[in-house]
Parts: C-alpha cells; sequence; structure tokens
C-alpha cells in the first residue's frame, strides 16, 4: 500500500477482524506512525526503504519460547543484508538491531498475541534502510550508503521474503538458531559499557538466556536482563 500508520498496527487489525491468513505480508511505501522498539518511533523516508510487517501463527512455539522467533527474524534479516554486502561484517545487537559495521541498518519489532501461553499470532514488522542518503542519526546506515547503488524496493522485498521464509521454516531447529544467533551476535565476549539503571556499568556479554535475556557478566557474577532493565552505551 502508499501510506499507512503503521504496518504492524494494520497487521493486528486483520488478525483482530480475523481478517488474516498465514504468511500475509503488508508492505508500505510510507508509514507516519512507524513504531519502534521500547515506545519509540520509527522514522523511514517515503519511498525509499522497506517497511513492512508479516503475519505469522506459529505452530508449535510456547510463550515462553518467543524469543525464538525474534532469533530467526534476526537471523533471517541478518542474512539478507549479508548477502547484500558480502565484504562487510553484518551483527545482530541484542535484542534484534541488524548492524553493519556497527551501523544499524534494520530494525525489528516482533509484537505476539498470547492466548493460554501459546502465541496465536505474531506480527512480524521489519523495517530495513535500502536508499536512504541522510540519517538524523549518525549511527545509521543504508544499502546505498554501503555500495552506492540504488535498489528496487519491490524487487527486493521479493528476495527478502524468500530468505525469511526459508528461516521461518526452520523455526523449531533450536541448537543450529541458537549457535547462529551467538556466532552472529554483536559485543560477544568483549567487555562492553552498559547503563543498568542510575549507573554506568562495565559488563562482558555472555549471550542469551532461554528467556530471550541478556546474559552479562559483571565482575565475578552472571546477571541476566530484560530490554527495559539496560541500555547499550558501547
Ligand atoms: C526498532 O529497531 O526499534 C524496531 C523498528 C521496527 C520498524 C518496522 S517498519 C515496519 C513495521 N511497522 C512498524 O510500525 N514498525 C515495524
Amino acid at each position: 500500500m502508499q501510506r499507512v500508520d503503521s504496518t504492524n498496527i494494520y497487521a493486528s487489525k486483520l488478525i483482530a477482524e480475523k481478517n488474516a491468513q498465514n504468511k500475509t505480508v503488508i508492505f508500505a511505501h510510507e508509514q507516519f506512525a512507524g513504531k519502534g522498539q521500547k515506545n519509540s518511533a520509527w522514522e523511514s523516508k517515503s519511498h525509499l526503504n522497506l517497511t513492512f510487517s508479516i503475519i505469522f501463527f506459529p505452530k508449535k512455539i510456547t510463550a515462553q519460547q518467543v524469543f525464538q522467533l525474534n532469533k530467526v527474524i534476526s537471523l533471517a534479516v541478518r542474512q539478507y543484508v549479508s548477502e547484500k554486502l558480502p565484504s562487510s561484517k553484518v551483527q545482530v545487537k541484542w535484542p534484534n538491531d541488524i548492524l553493519v559495521n556497527r551501523k544499524k541498518i534494520a530494525g525489528i519489532l516482533v509484537e505476539n498475541q498470547i492466548n493460554a501461553d501459546k502465541i496465536a499470532s505474531s506480527v512480524i514488522g521489519i523495517g530495513l534502510n535500502v536508499n536512504q542518503k541522510q540519517f538524523a542519526r549518525f549511527e545509521a546506515t543504508s544499502l546505498f550508503l554501503e555500495t552506492e547503488r540504488l535498489f528496487n524496493t519491490r524487487e527486493e522485498l521479493l528476495k527478502f521474503l524468500v530468505i525469511i521464509d526459508l528461516y521461518l521454516e526452520n523455526l523449531s531447529q533450536k541448537s543450529a538458531i541458537d549457535s547462529e544467533y551467538l556466532a552472529n551476535l554483536y559485543l560477544l565476549n568483549e567487555l562492553a559499557e552498559f547503563q543498568i539503571g542510575q549507573d554506568k556499568t562495565k559488563a562482558t556479554i555472555c549471550g542469551v538466556d532461554e528467556f530471550g535475556r541478556l546474559s552479562l557478566q559483571i565482575d565475578d557474577k552472571f546477571r541476566h536482563f530484560d530490554i527495559k532493565e539496560l541500555r547499550f552505551l558501547s
């Protein structure tokens, strides 16, 4: 569609109206109220980028395994971006930002509807910077900025969806997903700085626990944090 508040909101409405089929894709050239993580806004210049949502009805996943879906989608987006940028380091910054040489190129917002401890449906929202040349935040990048090439967004969406579908089909391959996620995790085993409550804390990222919390080693102790409990300063 040309213009919508947010493809995630549109997808949620279709689900609420019981008007949604598995793997329906909602793509918009322009969002005027795009949503980001932690109640932020997702800014994307119209017609230049990919902003879309996929409606997904997972078969086997319980609410405890919610993060598994986030991981799979992060890896699919990472895979697509690294195919476009074969000589760049493309990583997943927990929980699910995609970075190219430490600059953000894509963001993911998965919103789940949970019913009796099962995920009844998920809205997988993906924003990928494609042809945009300027960003308010200097730590952002796009396929154009990395390659100096313009891309046809419609063609790219189709290629992207093939990769996402492949990854979604392998959602139950837990150990393969976990190791691919760790292998591509930004700052794994490195000392990084975080804002935790009022404090600036240096800690080593050890991985992600079964609830999708970030596992940190702080001095000699291991602690696990939810997305709302910390902020990356590194
Ligand atoms: C983030 O990094 O904060 C997540 C950004 C997610 C943005 C996408 S764009 C398509 C979909 N619709 C939205 O309103 N948000 C997601």
